[in-house]
């Protein structure tokens, strides 16, 4: 499997967002609710805990997401310093109108006429920062740029009540330091399916709900007790779709390509690809020799 990396990407957006974090009071971190730690740049983190800045964490797609690994997740952030965290559709008006009265919260001594509240939204690829800032703003906000070499004139946008969005690129690469985050990166499309082979996505994820969610499987498409494994479960969708290729062969593509739609629109049911335990479980399973330790910043995120 390949990963594609953007090392250049990577320095550029760190430094433009080690500029950026000198001139805000918060952090508002976006994550996929799915999966909120592989969709966590661990940069991020270093980057506010060195200028000490807060953190609201959004578990953003909460609507996607299975809601006890959700309450999970929102218990084990909770219990970080400087860290509050909620989880939310940005689709929903109505939940993100809640957000300026936390941010609030996480920066008492700001949110006045002399000393605005000022915010940054950061997160990787398509975890729902436009859409969030489209709903705080509640107007259509030309999408910051995506990539982070574009110089930019800065925009600050009001949000009232003494708050500010400071309008930078907060956009991180995915950094991904387990073969399994890539893959759940790639299942959840924060990286495109160019990087990874569509097949083995789709593999990784059926795996996945065979073990943890095999009734929605099950519910969706049907199954047979000799599916024991991921191709299984993708040769069921194909025959129970009636999928061919030409010459009557299984279309097993087409099924792959079917299994992670049904995931990503959420056709298949509330799903979560990690939980606090599995994130500690995978941890754990990594032998740390003192030469091939994860770098520093991996370890104070996680
Ligand atoms: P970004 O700025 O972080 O890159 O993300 P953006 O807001 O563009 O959102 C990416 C996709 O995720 C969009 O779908 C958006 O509608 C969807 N999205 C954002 N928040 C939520 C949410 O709370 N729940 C659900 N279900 N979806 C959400 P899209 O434009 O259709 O793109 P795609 O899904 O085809 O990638």
């Amino acid at each position: 499997m390949s990963i594609q990396w953007f090392p250049g990407h990577m320095n550029a957006a760190r430094k433009k967002a080690a500029e950026s974090m000198e001139k805000v009071d918060l952090v508002i971190e976006v994550l996929d609710a799915r999966l909120p730690q592989a969709s966590s740049n661990p940069m991020i983190a270093s980057l506010r805990q060195a200028r000490q800045r807060p953190c609201l964490k959004i578990l953003n797609k909460s609507d996607l997401a299975d809601p006890a690994a959700t309450k999970a997740w929102l218990a084990h952030y909770s219990a970080q310093p400087q860290v509050s965290a909620v989880a939310l559709s940005c689709r929903k008006p109505a939940e993100v109108a809640k957000l300026p009265a936390l941010c609030l919260k996480l920066a008492p001594h700001r949110g006045t006429v002399l000393k605005p509240l000022r915010m940054m939204i950061m997160g990787i690829p398509n975890v729902g920062k436009s859409t969030l800032m489209n709903a705080l703003l509640k107007k259509r906000v030309a999408k910051v740029g995506d990539e982070p070499a574009v110089t930019k004139t800065q925009q600050r946008l009001l949000l009232g009540n003494n708050m500010v969005l400071i309008d930078t690129p907060g956009l991180m690469w995915p950094k991904i330091d387990h073969p399994s985050d890539g893959l759940m990166l790639a299942a959840s499309h924060a990286i495109g399916v160019n990087a990874v082979i569509e097949d083995e996505v789709a593999n990784f994820l059926a795996e996945q709900l065979l073990v943890h969610y095999p009734q929605l499987l099950l519910k969706r498409y049907g199954s047979s007790p000799a599916v024991i494994d991921g191709p299984g479960v993708i040769e069921t969708i194909a025959r129970a779709r009636g999928y061919r290729v030409k010459g009557g062969d299984l279309d097993l593509e087409k099924a792959a390509h079917t299994l992670l739609q049904d995931y990503r629109s959420g056709a298949l049911g509330r799903i979560s690809l990690e939980t606090p335990e599995s994130r500690a479980a995978l941890l754990a399973s990594y032998v740390v020799a003192p030469s091939d330790a994860l770098p520093q910043e991996v370890q104070e995120a996680e």
